[in-house]
């Protein structure tokens, strides 16, 4: 049976659950304290760049099932089921900061007028959903609940597709009940097969940072051969090609870069290893590839510098300032580091990126910027490619060769092909391939 169900925070988990558990029959009201973002949500306007959203929002918006507000105590206690999706942000040494949490359940205590699952959506540090349990207990020591972990595994850029087509639902739980509560929720997935994992709290907690942490191992992991192939003179392409095919590797997430970022991985591995610091529990693996991570960002310019000596007064051109394609959001990107390090070395900047330049320019304004990847070009010494956009990979190399100063390309995703490249009179630095 459909659930009443509010979702508390609005952001990037909050606003595609919202949309997406509206889509499935639920009457669905996404809180938020922002009350602009509710004004626009509520006019079917994304406060995001995320692809393919909009039309889920209208539709709902439309059909009443959907409804955004700032009440959050009229939501709350309309609600039977009530998502946790607010910010769990990192404190200095590495562990989340619950504050958000916290301020949520004093809300939930005075709401609690019937019994309500409340399903943690965002991503916790473990014990987080049996610390809710147990405040709930102790302000509200007669209300009826049960309290859900349900981490969330979707990607920026394909929010969407992951939302509805999920490789599979962890729901830790602690009674029957609640386990009913969510097999309604999701029975739009559950009965088209989703595989949907039961487990304990703790255990789910985890598997989310697991998830996280191997894929951040994953990437580090292949950065690091990319620059041994680079030394040896290897193609970083066809090991990981040949380690993929490899049933037990799988190719995916197996593509060298300039380290990864965004709002999850560098976040979640810190709080990973932060909990077994805890614990005494050396999470050596991770704790390396964070480090390793760190390094990768910082290479860039070093490898720069080996190849061409100093930088100053030469014109750099980055192509691509979000953290990964199809988002604005550049939190954590590898850009950050590499025009740290270029303002150091005395170089001058031009930056372009089809989504991300607002966000960028509000943090660097000492750079210039260009929505137009050539203006962005014209005079460059040096030109990087930092994401991964589809624009970037069937770039006009003719184009782009006669605005150029010098014609010389670091491509730290291999997205271009070596040989082209190099045809067409470019200097071509790869990451790790060779033609
Ligand atoms: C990641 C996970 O993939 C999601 O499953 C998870 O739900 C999400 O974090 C979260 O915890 O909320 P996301 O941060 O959106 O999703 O982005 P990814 O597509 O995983 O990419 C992360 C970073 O790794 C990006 O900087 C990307 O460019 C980089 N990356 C990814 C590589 O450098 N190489 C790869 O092969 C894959």
């Amino acid at each position: 049976m459909a659930k009443e169900i509010c979702v508390i925070g609005t952001g990037y988990v909050g606003l595609i659950a919202a949309v997406g558990l509206s889509d499935f029959g639920n009457y669905v009201t996404g809180v938020d304290i922002d009350p602009k973002k509710i004004d626009s949500l509520n006019k079917g306007i994304l406060p995001i760049y995320e692809p393919g959203v909009e039309p889920y929002l209208k539709r709902n918006l439309q059909s009443g099932r959907l409804k955004f507000t700032v009440d959050i105590d009229k939501a709350l206690s309309e609600s039977q089921v009530i998502f946790l999706a607010v910010g769990t942000p990192p404190k200095k040494d590495g562990s989340a900061d619950l504050a958000q949490v916290e301020s949520v359940i004093n809300s939930i205590v005075k709401n609690l007028n019937g019994y309500k699952v409340i399903v943690t959506k965002s991503t916790v540090p473990v014990g987080t959903n049996r610390w809710i349990y147990e405040k709930l207990k102790e302000k509200a020591p007669t209300g009826t609940f049960d309290v859900v972990s349900n981490p969330e595994f979707l990607r920026e850029g394909k929010a969407i597709q992951d939302f509805f087509h999920p490789d599979r639902l962890v729901v830790g739980h602690e009674t029957g009940k609640a386990r009913e509560v969510m097999e309604d929720v999701y029975r739009s997935l559950f009965i088209n097969q989703t595989p949907m994992l039961f487990c304990n709290w703790e255990t789910a907690e985890l598997i989310k940072y697991a998830s996280n942490a191997f894929l951040a191992v994953k990437i580090s992991f292949i950065n690091e051969m990319a620059n041994l192939a680079d030394a040896v003179g290897g193609d970083v392409k066809q090991i990981a090609k040949a380690m993929g095919m490899d049933g037990r590797i799988s190719s995916k997430f197996l593509h060298p870069g300039p380290g990864y970022g965004g709002s999850c991985f560098p976040k979640d591995t810190q709080a990973i290893v932060a909990t077994g610091k805890k614990y005494q529990i050396d999470m050596s693996v991770i704790r390396q590839a964070i480090d390793a991570n760190e390094k990768q960002k910082h290479l860039i310019v070093k490898k720069l510098q080996e190849q061409f000596g100093t930088l100053e007064g030469k014109k750099i051109t980055l192509l691509g300032l979000a953290f990964k394609a199809e988002t604005d959001d550049i939190r954590e990107s590898s850009a950050i580091a590499v025009v740290e390090d270029l303002l150091e070395s005395g170089a001058q900047i031009s930056c372009t990126d089809p989504q991300a330049i607002d966000n960028f320019q509000a943090m660097f304004p000492q750079c210039s910027y260009n929505r137009d990847s050539f203006e962005a070009l014209t005079d460059a010494d040096i030109c990087i490619i930092l994401t991964d956009w589809n624009e970037y990979r069937n770039i006009d190399l003719q184009e782009m060769g006669r605005v150029m100063n010098e014609k010389v390309i670091f491509d730290v995703r291999n997205i271009l092909k070596p040989s082209s490249a190099r045809a067409m009179g470019f200097t071509y630095l790869g990451h790790g391939v060779q033609s």
